[in-house]
């Protein structure tokens, strides 16, 4: 039976016999606050792994049933619900692969949980950069050739992280590189947590669980509609991780009461995404997109190569990017996800319809008529240094030395004792361990920074 019409059948029980966590008791109490926002029914959905639930750590029923029903629909080995994001689903990736000590190859534009990874696991990283646009200010997919490079000269990686696609849309080509860790007996974890509808609607890319990536980690709350922090992860069939080790990495960093409400949100948003229905409203927001992009003025740039058309990145002719945006969230209250003097980038996902994406153009289309040309050319001011990473200590050492605060201006050439991630591309500039050089005191934005 489903969890949702478990759930649904639980809200007839006589609630006065439940003598369990959580103690709202069915939402026999609730803080009227709460109520106000969440409403009474969250609370009937809300339980612990009660007598005829099933137990999310170690899954026998319906659990184990809906997560059967997910590996059919992602054809994968294993698929498992994370109730604390694709966060949770990194780390448990990185515990399940690496001992102490163990090299991973990592592309340096990461999220921090990968590095947090680090921390728990001990783990050496190898880092590499992946080739910058500077005309655009991100970062390009991972280019095969180089990671074959990695590979040549550090014969004992065992695994490969990376983002795919990054958080602009930028894809890498997982098969080509899946095909690279293969030869060199190297596990591909990638971390797919913006590219949730991958599966579901008519992409050029193809999903990376079916490209030949071992794992892959996706967040169904970034675009797919569920509830924060809903995210799954996937093992390859054709991988021979086992199952059993993710479980046991999962149940080392997670809750023993995760959220029911949430795995009832997976159950029907896959299940929705994965319909008739589900699937023409991917494809009806990739029409919406197309065109809304065709109806810009030509003075915007719209960025296209190898990217996920549902991350909308933006260039301006002759004007500042970060001064569109700032009109844009004053007058228009508009919010885009982030913005540079060289691009505005906007996520878009199963709830943007034609409405919202007409008052964006709308909104476009009118702050060009009133501001005024400020060069005339393509901006193409650079916002981040090539990176430059030199690790004095291991991640996890690093976290555990003792800090001290000094002022940034007299930082340099001193070892980073904190993670210093430079919004956007939202890649980390410094780690703890790595030293401090001129060209990173520029981007840190406060007076202050802690070293060892
Ligand atoms: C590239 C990338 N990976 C992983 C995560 C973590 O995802 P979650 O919020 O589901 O834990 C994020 C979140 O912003 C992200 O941007």
């Amino acid at each position: 039976m489903s969890i949702i019409k478990k759930i649904i059948d639980y809200y007839k029980i006589d609630n006065s016999r439940l003598f369990t966590t959580p103690s709202h008791s069915l939402g026999s109490f609730i803080v009227p606050e709460a109520k106000e926002i969440l409403g009474s029914k969250y609370f009937k959905a809300d339980f612990s792994e009660i007598e005829g639930f099933d137990n999310l750590r170690d899954p026998k029923n319906t659990i184990k049933n809906l997560l059967g029903i997910l590996a059919g629909i992602y054809d994968t080995k294993a698929t498992f619900i994370l109730t604390n994001g694709s966060t949770s689903g990194i780390l448990a990736a990185m515990f399940s692969l690496l001992q102490d000590g163990d090299k991973v190859l990592i592309a340096r534009n990461c999220h921090i949980s990968v590095y947090n990874g680090l921390v728990l696991t001990g783990a050496c990283p190898v880092w590499f950069t992946p080739k910058y646009d500077s005309q655009w200010g991100i970062y390009k997919g991972v280019e095969t050739e180089d990671i074959e490079k990695y590979f040549l000269q550090n014969e004992d990686i065992k695994a490969l992280v990376i983002t795919s696609p990054t958080y602009e849309g930028l894809f890498s080509n997982i098969q080509d590189i899946s095909k690279i860790c293969s030869k060199y007996k190297v596990k591909l974890v990638v971390d797919e947590a913006h590219g949730a509808l991958l599966n579901f609607g008519k992409f050029k890319y193809k999903p990376a669980i079916q490209l030949g990536a071992d794992i892959a980690i996706q967040s169904l709350h970034k675009t797919a509609g569920a509830i924060n922090p809903a995210a799954l992860l996937h093992i390859s069939k054709t991988s021979d991780i086992s199952p059993e080790c993710l479980q046991n990495a999962l149940n080392l960093i997670n809750t023993t009461s995760p959220s029911y409400p949430l795995i009832a949100d997976v159950e029907a948003t896959v299940k929705y995404l994965n319909s008739k229905n589900g699937k023409s409203h991917i494809n009806g927001l990739l029409k919406e997109i197309n065109d809304f992009t065709n109806s810009l003025p030509d003075s915007i740039r719209v960025y296209s190569g190898n990217n996920d058309p549902t991350k909308i990145l933006l260039q301006f002719k002759e004007r500042n990017a970060m001064e569109i945006a700032e009109i844009l969230n004053t007058k228009y209250r508009i919010e885009e996800e982030y913005s540079t003097e060289k691009a505005l980038l906007f996520i878009t996902g199963i709830g943007t319809d034609k409405n919202k994406l007409n008052h964006l153009l709308t909104a476009l289309k009118q702050i060009l008529k009133t501001i005024s040309n400020k060069k005339d050319s393509w901006l193409s001011a650079c916002y981040l240094p090539k990176t430059l990473i030199e690790t004095k200590y291991l991640p996890r050492n690093a976290y555990k030395m003792p800090k001290k605060t000094i002022k940034k201006s007299e930082s340099e050439g001193k070892i980073c004792g904190e993670c210093i991630i430079k919004y956007p591309p939202g890649i980390p500039l410094l780690l703890p361990g790595e030293i401090i050089r001129k060209e990173h005191i520029q981007y840190i934005e406060n007076d202050y920074i802690q070293i060892i």
